[in-house]
């Protein structure tokens, strides 16, 4: 007689981090059930997975998906709302949650500014153990891949970067790592009660980020150093001024100060990529039409 292994719940499954938590749980023989709340983007989840829809602002809208789930796979990319209400069904339906949230609690000058999404993920953090869940917290720093959103458009144009904060430093973290390191939490004894801070393995400035996509690419692409009003001009209109500010804040409390580096990464997988890589691997992005 088979036993049937309970899935994983995979939330975001069509994000950055989750579509890649998918494909690695696959791949390691975990059954995995992917959470979408727009059925369109169920069409690129791989044909081996059980889609379910749910939306994380109707709570009941989750409990198909939750039931005989082993473990949740937590993404929050909703308003805060409904979260009290998701993590109390989480608790009737499961035992342990794996939840990607973010170093609001690391002493370090680009961690502790104002930002709204860090005390949402304090809330959760609470919620989740005050439930009685078994938890992992993954927290990263910033994702490499904000380079594409922020950068690629530019880069692709006239290769001119006009960005403020060039010489504030981060320690951008490739998401297939974060997803990696979701991956493993998810599908190894062990990690319960982990609580890991994962960066990327260097401190890089703004302006150097930008440089080792140019070298990359085999072309030249200039850094054009804004000041904080002009950058919040420039995206006015196109981003939410919280996450400007957000940002901003964050980069200026950091100036002259290195980035915060952890080893997490390399300590659970054997190896953290490198921005270049992350660059190499993502060229096409910066040169396709
Ligand atoms: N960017 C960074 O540098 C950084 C650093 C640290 C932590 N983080 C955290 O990482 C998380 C974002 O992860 P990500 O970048 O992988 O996500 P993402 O690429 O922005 O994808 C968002 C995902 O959330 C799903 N989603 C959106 N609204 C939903 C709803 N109402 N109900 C259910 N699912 C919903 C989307 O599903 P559909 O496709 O079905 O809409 C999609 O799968 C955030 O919590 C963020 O704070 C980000």
């Amino acid at each position: 007689m088979t036993t049937r292994v309970p899935p994983v719940l995979v939330t975001g499954a069509t994000g950055r981090v989750g579509r890649v938590v998918v494909d690695l749980l696959v791949d390691t023989g975990v059954p995995v059930r992917a959470l979408t709340h727009r059925s369109e983007a169920a069409a690129t989840l791989p044909a081996n997975v059980e889609v379910v829809t749910g939306d994380l602002t109707v709570p009941e809208s989750l409990d198909a998906g939750l039931h005989g789930v082993d473990a949740v796979f937590l993404v929050w990319t909703a308003p805060p709302t409904t979260a009290p209400a998701v993590v109390e069904r989480l608790a009737t339906h499961t035992r342990r949650v794996v939840f990607l949230s973010s170093p609001h609690q690391t002493p370090h000058p680009f961690f502790q500014q104002p930002n709204p999404m860090a005390v949402l993920h304090a809330d959760i953090e609470r919620l989740v153990a005050a439930a009685g869940l078994e938890s992992t917290i993954i927290r990263p720093g910033m994702f490499a891949s904000n380079a594409l959103l922020w950068w690629a458009t530019a880069i692709r144009a006239d290769g001119v970067v006009r960005w403020p904060y060039g010489a504030a430093e981060t320690a951008p973290v490739d998401d297939r790592d974060v997803a990696a390191v979701a991956a493993r939490t998810l599908s190894e004894a062990g990690h319960a009660g982990g609580d890991y801070v994962l960066t990327g393995p260097e401190s890089l400035s703004q302006a150097e980020q930008v440089s080792i996509i140019g070298d990359v690419l085999g072309r030249r692409v200039e850094f054009e150093e804004l000041s904080p009003d002009e950058f919040r001009s420039e995206t006015e209109g196109s981003w939410p001024r919280p996450v400007v500010d957000m940002l901003l804040d964050a980069w200026g409390a950091t100036m002259g100060t290195p980035a915060y580096v952890t080893s997490a990464v390399s300590d659970i997988l054997g190896s953290a990529r490198s921005f270049r890589q992350w660059a190499a691997d993502h060229a096409r992005a910066f040169t396709g039409p």
